[in-house]
């Protein structure tokens, strides 16, 4: 057993999906989430930026001594290198492979596409993780750079038209590809799930990386006696205004948030105090 929290962060909203799962799975944990809300959106900056970004959240988490550190972010997943990773010094998950393990199990006709921010798609890392367990799968990739201001602004009801014509516009000529599984490579798109869905008309197999990531931490915690016995209780940080974050995480959650949010001068953190 270990009562230490998970520290989950994002670039903003998108990872309180992984957020809702782990509260589902493992409703002992403690879990603190760090939203970046202040440089949001990571995925239009070049990578250099990013991995800097992704450091910092993660040296802040390490601040609170947790047990385990979830980038629930496509692109800081699939920005960070190895290396950077390795020099975390505790237990560490992106998003990218547990969602092409995931990918890989589902698809029949070996076939798997993959939308993401222009960082992610950019990067190649879903293609990577997903051929280095199934070098035979075709994949094919889509960079959907508005779906983030959309889900962000709350252009997520499932019958938003203005979300609707851009779901449209990025999926449509992926429809054609024939792929059956979808990876949502980015913590936000499954806010609209339902847009998507339809899009495939409810044929293709829709990946949710903030799932994916949580199913991996609830068997990564059991398989090394870390599981909590807490009360459950989530602290939330965030680096712009705390103003408003409430109400949206709430949409977001599917939960009302009861702990006070606090905000952090997350660019006083230095990197390289990991
Ligand atoms: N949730 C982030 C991701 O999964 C959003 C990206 C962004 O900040 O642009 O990629």
């Amino acid at each position: 057993m270990d009562n230490r929290a998970i520290g989950i962060f994002d670039s903003g909203l998108g990872g309180l999906t992984a957020v809702k799962e782990l509260r589902r799975l493992l409703p002992n944990e403690h879990i603190i989430y760090f939203g970046d809300t202040g440089r949001v959106p990571y995925g239009s900056r070049g990578r250099a930026i990013i991995q800097k970004y992704a450091m910092q959240d993660i040296a802040f988490l390490k601040q609170h001594d947790v047990k385990l550190i979830l980038a629930a972010c496509g692109t800081a997943s699939s920005a960070l290198t190895p290396q950077q990773t390795d020099c975390i010094g505790i237990p560490y998950s992106g998003v990218v492979l547990p969602s092409a393990q995931a990918a890989c199990a589902a698809t029949v006709s070996g076939r798997i596409g993959v939308i993401g921010t222009s960082a992610t798609v950019r990067s190649g890392a879903y293609g990577r993780a997903i051929r280095s367990i199934r070098p035979d799968v075709h994949v094919f990739g889509n960079a959907c750079p508005l779906f983030v201001p959309l889900v962000e602004n709350g252009f997520i009801q499932p019958d938003n038209e203005i979300t609707t014509k851009v779901a449209e516009q990025y999926l449509l000529p992926m429809r054609k590809e024939q792929i059956d599984v979808l990876i949502l490579g980015c913590t936000h798109y499954p806010l609209i799930y339902s847009i998507i869905d339809r899009i495939f008309e409810s044929k293709v197999t829709l990946i949710d990386p903030g799932r994916e990531v949580a199913r991996w931490a609830q068997g990564y915690l059991a398989q090394h006696g870390l599981l909590g016995e807490g009360d459950g209780r989530c602290e939330f940080y965030v680096s712009d205004s705390p103003e408003g974050f409430t109400e949206t995480a709430a949409l977001f959650m599917g939960e009302n948030i009861k702990s006070d949010v606090t905000q952090v001068d997350i660019d006083a953190i230095s990197e390289l105090a990991l």
